[in-house]
């Protein structure tokens, strides 16, 4: 049997027309004679009835079904009857009477009914993902990743960008995750590494003067795995010759316009918001903020910094920062709820969390009793204190001060219902630093990547003072998560090397490492830069989904693993053996 029509098609006034529909058995109701079967497909349900008296075989077969059962059923489409309407349905205004059915294979019984009311565990969901993906939301959320990529490609195709297939097997381009390995038998002893991202290939194809470049590029990362991160991603990824930061983020900023206002069906028209990374970060503690409300970061090192209470002391003393947020109307919170913010904070590197309520008139605080009542004053003004706010203060470094303030913020929002529903906050975040000073490796590291071109301007401090130096470099957050980042690409040679020598990669490992890129460089390299979007994350924020894993046919567990094939697993020996390795466990 070949269908005519899907499941979610048929409407009333196709009253009367002969159909042949194919799907898997949703339900099967016994109403004392006729048989009613809910018929599904990934476009919905339609109600196909047997009747004894009319279809005698069907009727006796209808008897056998089970849920999942694959059939095709031919017959007459009718208009129900007032009472029979299901105004739920797509098609409840209308059902197939059947004349023929065919059982096109069987099934067992199914582990999860094939819905989106059950609540599942991710661990039964990954085992059977080909049962999780036929359930509706599943259905629906591939279909909105495929359309994100088809209006990517259109948009991109449009204004001159050329798909290239960059390969998998490569020299890893570093991009500050482990890489994934893959031994060559060709070439005992040698490894290819997955690419981390296509960087370097793009910059070559700039260098080819292919002028616009993209690709719906996998990235492989062997990181620690979290909701939005999976070993295995794809990006969205492009690079422009001849641009200007400004130029690729417009274009950017269209095409993610595009795609949000025709999946969501509903305009952007507002210019996405620009603030710098160094606002971002005293403001929100974060690099991707979460502009959906306040609760922002009060600086009061100045205020409190030479106040009673030694923590504060000691921070400003020790050249770390004493900073607070204002939680309006948090006087509510219990002593437990405040030691469960504590430690939440505690997780992110706080010592301690330090809070003051205001209620009926005064503040109740451990300690209030350290500060005189100038500083007081100066701290209720500062920081906007009234009747029914909690203040929650951290004392530390910049760096772990931004961090707790900067999760507590979030945390606060999620918990207690401050985030508006249906808040689409874009925000560029422009002028990071190029480099970052590691303490515990002793070394600088490069916030974006190596290739990042520092801005002109501070170029000429790249080695007198490398941390003001800012980098070209810029990234799309949405509602506090990163959708993409990129920046303008170092395009000569001898700034290239500069840069790899801050980065404490000498010369000859810049060569052995990045020989064909500096040589690349020096044949001709058109100034050029880029962006990736991260596909899997943007659809999940369209999809509305938790996780990453939810807008990913086949995606890995949070410990790595595929549940359904099994893998990664043991080899044979003799496999190895052609490899030359040997495990040593
Ligand atoms: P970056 O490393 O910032 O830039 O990655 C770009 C975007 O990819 C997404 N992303 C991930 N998504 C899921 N799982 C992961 N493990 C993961 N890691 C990253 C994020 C991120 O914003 N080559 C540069 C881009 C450029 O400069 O043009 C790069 O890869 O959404
Ligand atoms: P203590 O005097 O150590 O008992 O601390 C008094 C208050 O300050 C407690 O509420 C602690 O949680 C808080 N506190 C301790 N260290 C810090 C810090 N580094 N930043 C903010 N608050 C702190």
């Amino acid at each position: 049997m070949e269908r005519t029509v899907y499941c979610g098609q048929p409407r009333a006034n196709d009253d009367g027309s002969e159909q042949t529909l194919v799907g898997w058995v949703d339900s099967r109701r016994d109403h004392g004679g006729v048989i009613f079967v809910d018929l599904r497909d990934h476009t919905g349900i339609v109600q196909a009835v047997f009747d004894p008296e009319t279809a005698a075989a069907a009727h006796a077969g209808a008897g056998d079904l089970r849920s999942e059962y694959v059939v095709g059923v031919r017959g007459t489409l009718r208009r129900r009857s007032p009472e029979a309407v299901n105004p739920k349905m797509a098609t409840g205004e209308i059902e197939l009477v059947v004349r023929e059915l065919e059982v096109l294979n069987v099934s067992k019984p199914v582990p999860f009914a094939i819905d989106d009311s059950a609540s599942l565990t991710e661990n039964v969901r990954l085992r059977y993902r080909f049962l999780d993906l036929r359930r509706p939301l599943m259905q629906r959320n591939l279909r909105v990743r495929d359309k994100v990529c088809r209006i990517a490609r259109q948009y991109l195709g449009d204004r001159g960008f050329v798909d290239v297939e960059t390969p998998m097997l490569t020299r890893s381009t570093p991009e500050g995750a482990r890489d994934f390995l893959v031994p060559s038998r060709v070439n005992p002893g040698n490894f290819f590494a997955l690419p981390q991202s296509p960087q370097l290939f793009k910059q070559l194809l700039m260098v080819a003067g292919y002028d616009r470049y993209y690709q719906i590029a996998r990235c492989f990362r062997d990181e620690d795995l979290r909701a939005d991160r999976q070993p295995e991603f794809t990006q969205i990824d492009l690079e422009m010759a001849f641009s200007s930061s400004n130029t690729i983020t417009d274009l950017v900023e269209g095409l993610v316009k595009t795609v949000f206002t025709d999946v969501l069906g509903r305009s952007f028209d507002e210019p996405f918001p620009r603030m710098t990374y160094d606002e971002a970060m005293a403001r929100y503690g974060s690099d991707r903020p979460d502009t959906r409300f306040g609760l922002e970061l009060v600086d009061l090192t100045d205020l409190l910094g030479a106040s009673e209470f030694k923590v504060f002391r000691a921070a400003a003393e020790g050249g770390g920062v004493i900073k607070a947020i204002n939680v309006k109307g948090g006087a509510t919170f219990s002593r437990k709820d405040i030691d469960d913010l504590g430690s939440y904070a505690t997780g992110f590197g706080a010592k301690g969390l330090a809070w003051i309520k205001a209620q009926g008139g005064e503040w109740q605080s451990p300690i209030v009793k350290f500060l005189s009542a100038g500083e007081r004053a100066g701290l209720a003004a500062r920081v906007g204190i009234e009747d029914g706010d909690l203040v929650l203060f951290a004392a530390d470094t910049v760096k772990v001060v931004r961090a707790v303030l900067g999760a507590l913020r979030c945390k606060i929002a999620a918990d207690h219902g401050l985030i508006p529903a249906d808040a689409w906050n874009f925000l560029w975040v422009i002028d990071f630093p190029s480099v970052e000073w590691d303490a515990d490796e002793k070394r600088y590291f490069a916030l974006h990547h190596p290739f990042t071109a520092p801005k002109p301007a501070d170029l000429d401090r790249l080695e007198s003072d490398p941390e003001s130096v800012r980098a070209d470099a810029y990234d799309i957050v949405l509602n506090g998560t990163e959708l993409g980042g990129g920046s303008i690409r170092i395009h000569r040679a001898d700034v290239q090397s500069r840069v790899f020598a801050l980065l404490g990669i000498g010369e000859e490992e810049a060569r052995h490492k990045f020989g064909f890129l500096l040589d690349a460089l020096s044949y001709g390299a058109p100034p050029h830069g880029g962006l990736a979007l991260g596909l899997d994350r943007m659809v999940a924020m369209l999809c509305g989904s938790e996780s990453i894993r939810d807008v990913i046919a086949f995606p890995k567990t949070q410990r790595a693993a595929c549940l359904l094939t099994e893998a990664p697993s043991t080899v044979d020996t003799a496999q190895l053996r052609q490899l030359g390795l040997k495990l040593d466990l």
